[in-house]
Order: C-alpha cells, then structure tokens, then sequence
C-alpha cells in the first residue's frame, strides 16, 4: 500500500512543478523587443496620463515589449508650447527621463504640423496675415527651445508631419478642417519652410536624426512627392535621415503589394523607414476614405459599432492573420527597416475608438483592455526570423 509519506511527496514534487511551470509560463510572455532584436526596433506611443504613471501596468507593459517611445500628444505645439511666452514641459520631461531609465530609443512628435498647433502661432502682427519672417521665427524659437531642451537626450525627431495631401501636393492656406486641410506654415513661408525647419532642427541637435512623417504613405502619389521631398533636401545638403510611413491601416487596406510597392519604392532613397504609429482597425469603414486627419469626424450609422463588449473570436483570428501577413512583409524588407512603433499602447488607449467615428470599440493593437496579449501578438512573434 503506497504510505501517506508518498503521497504527500509526490503531492509536494507536483505543486512544485506546476507552480515552476505556472511561474516560467507567466514569465515567458514573449516580448516583441526581443524576438526582432537583429531586425527593427518596437516602439510604441506613450500617451500624458501612462508617461505620469496614473495608468497602472501601462509602463511595465511598456518596459517589457518595447525599445521605443514615441510621446502620443505631449511634445505637440499646442502642448508643450501653449502661449507664446509659455512652455510646458512637466509630461514631456517625466517621457523623457522614463524614456532614458529604460534604455529606450526616445522620438520627439512632431516640431512643425497645421494640426495641435495653438492659434497664436498662425496668427500675422497687427491682424494682417502671417509673414514669412515672423513664420520662420515663430518656428525658429520653438525649435531651438523645444529640441535644445532635449539635446543629445531625444534620439530622432518627426521635423515635419502630414505636409502633403492626397494628391501629392504641398498643403497650403488656412488649417481648415477635412477635407480641406490647409497648412498656414507654407502659406507664410512658402514652398521652403519643409527646409528651414528640417534646417532649424539640425541646428538645435547636430545628434539628432530627422524624419518625415506622415499618412496614406502608400498613396502612388504620395510615394512620388515623398520622394521628390526627400531627394530635393538631400541634394541641399539639408540633413534627413528617414521617413515616417504612419501605418494606420484597416483589415483589408492598404494591399499587401501596395505595401510591399511602398517599401521598395521608398527604400531606393537610401533613408531609414519607420513604421511610426500603427493600429489596424477591425471596425466596418463607415466609408472609402483612409488617413488619419483627426478633423474628418462621421456620424455613427447602423452597424457601425458591431463590437462594443469584445471582439469575436473569428475577428480576433482575422486581426492575427492580418497582423502576420503585414509583419512578414516588415520582415522581407528588414534591411530598410529602422523601426516599428504601435499608435499606443493597449485597445483601450487607441485613438481609432473615437476616429472617425466617436464612441466606437475598436481592437487595433495586440494587447487588449486588461493588457494582455490577443492572438495577433502571438501571431506577430511567430514571424520573427532572428531567434
Ligand atoms: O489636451 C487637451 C485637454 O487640455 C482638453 O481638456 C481635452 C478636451 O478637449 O483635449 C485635449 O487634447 C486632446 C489631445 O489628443 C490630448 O489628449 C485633443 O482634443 C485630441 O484631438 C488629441 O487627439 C490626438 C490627435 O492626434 C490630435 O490630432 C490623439 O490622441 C493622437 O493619437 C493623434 O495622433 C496623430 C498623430 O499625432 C499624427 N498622425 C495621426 C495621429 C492620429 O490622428
């Protein structure tokens, strides 16, 4: 007869290996930073309330996938420089010094943008229309306080952001609102104020890397005056080091060849590509347009929120399947590849849940309300070549 000795030790030795097995299998989440180490960087968007610690768990989750920020909305004009005379820099600091405690590569969004940017700035002296001098100044003092603050400390900065429309040409005119987005920058400055900037913030941090940014970035059009941009500042001598391909896509756009066209297309430029703030939405597109103009605002109609309690398992396997469809491609395309950073951090945080659409649910990322990781994320690692 098997003593009650054994049988407590066998019971001892099988709490024990469950709890080993329990122990590593919570310990083994695998982490995104790690499984693409040879490849790109994964970063993500921090938004003021996570940077401030007043979203728990957000910044170990962070910690744990992530080897780079991207600040969501604190180091926007309209944040970071309210008034003329005032700055605000207490998110932007605590981004920053979380950023460099934990050892990740830190990008400052975005210097010169028609969007975020506070009314004063886009204002002429004595009521007339803004100037090019006062423009070119204006950004001047922002970029040489904003970026000299950071100096040495901000590793790459997105200059300038969404300066060229759908069709392929420069904004221009008033901020307006989608789809007519104007850009009173260049109506004060005109066609060099993409320059001057890039210009300005050189100076600011010789160190520092800069980017173009923007959306529709698979547009044909935009892959053309993209190119024209980048190749026309470095036949200046003006320093560009990348540009931001935005990456907020849906489940069926862009195409995986449009996608893959746009990496070979830009990748002949001999700059680095970022993906810089990818989401995929799982939500019906209430109509043909994509982007990301955050003024492009359209009322709910029937079945336009399927999902409000929780995404369906099969959506769930449509969102892995897209997921790692789109990371083979960033996979094929790794030696142009600089970085990938998700538009936040978790489901709940995303922008998308209010765009364009407000109040919606949406499940764009690979880690869901509670934080944890949704089949997409195991999908996404299972593409990893490096091991
Ligand atoms: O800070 C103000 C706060 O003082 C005010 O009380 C509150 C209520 O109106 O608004 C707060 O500002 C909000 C800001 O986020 C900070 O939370 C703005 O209303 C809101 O419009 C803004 O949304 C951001 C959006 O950019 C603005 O364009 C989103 O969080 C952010 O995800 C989104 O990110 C952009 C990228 O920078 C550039 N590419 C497209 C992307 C999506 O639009």
């Amino acid at each position: 007869m098997i003593s009650t000795k054994c049988l407590l030790t066998a019971g001892v030795l099988l709490v024990g290996i469950v709890g080993m097995n329990r122990g590593s299998q919570a310990e083994e989440t695998a982490s995104l930073k790690k499984v693409f180490k040879d490849d790109f960087l994964v970063g993500t968007a921090l938004g003021t309330r996570q940077i401030a610690g007043r979203e728990a768990g957000a910044l170990e989750l962070a910690a744990k996938q992530f080897n780079s920020i991207t600040p969501e909305n604190c180091l926007k004009w309209a944040e970071v420089h309210p008034e003329a005379d005032e700055y605000d820099f207490e998110a932007s600091d605590e981004f920053v010094e979380w950023g460099e405690a934990n050892g990740m590569f830190i990008v400052g969004h975005t210097l010169v943008w028609h969007n975020q940017t506070p009314p004063w700035a886009f204002a002429g002296v004595d009521g007339k229309p803004l100037d090019r001098e006062t423009a070119l100044a204006r950004i001047k003092t922002h970029i040489d306080t904003v970026v000299g603050r950071y100096k040495g400390r901000i590793h790459g900065w997105d200059v300038v952001n969404e300066a060229i429309n759908d069709q392929g040409k420069l904004r221009t005119g008033p901020v307006g609102t989608w789809p007519n987005r104007g850009e009173p920058w260049h109506a004060a400055i005109g066609d060099d104020y993409i320059e001057q900037a890039f210009r300005m913030a050189h100076a600011a941090d010789p160190e520092a890397e800069l980017y173009y940014n923007d959306f529709n970035e698979w547009y044909p059009a935009k892959i053309k005056a993209i190119s024209e941009l980048v190749t026309g500042l470095k036949a200046k001598g003006v320093r560009i080091d990348g540009i931001g391909l935005q990456g907020h896509w849906g489940l069926d756009y862009p195409t995986l060849e449009e996608i893959d066209t746009m990496f070979t297309e830009y990748g002949k430029l001999g700059v680095k590509l970022m993906i810089t703030e990818l989401d995929v939405s799982c939500l019906p597109a209430p109509d043909s347009e994509t982007g990301a103009d955050i003024t492009r605002i359209v009322s709910a109609g029937p079945g336009q929120n399927p999902f409000p309690n929780g995404l369906p398992p099969e959506k769930q396997e449509e969102l892995a399947a897209r997921y790692a469809a789109i990371f083979q491609l960033f996979e094929k395309h790794r030696d142009k590849i600089e970085r990938v950073t998700f538009w936040g951090v978790h489901d709940g945080q995303s922008w998308r849940n209010n765009w364009p659409v407000p109040g919606r649910s949406d499940y764009p990322l690979l880690f869901d309300r509670k934080m944890q990781p949704k089949s997409a994320f195991e999908a996404v690692i299972g593409t990893a070549t490096s091991e």
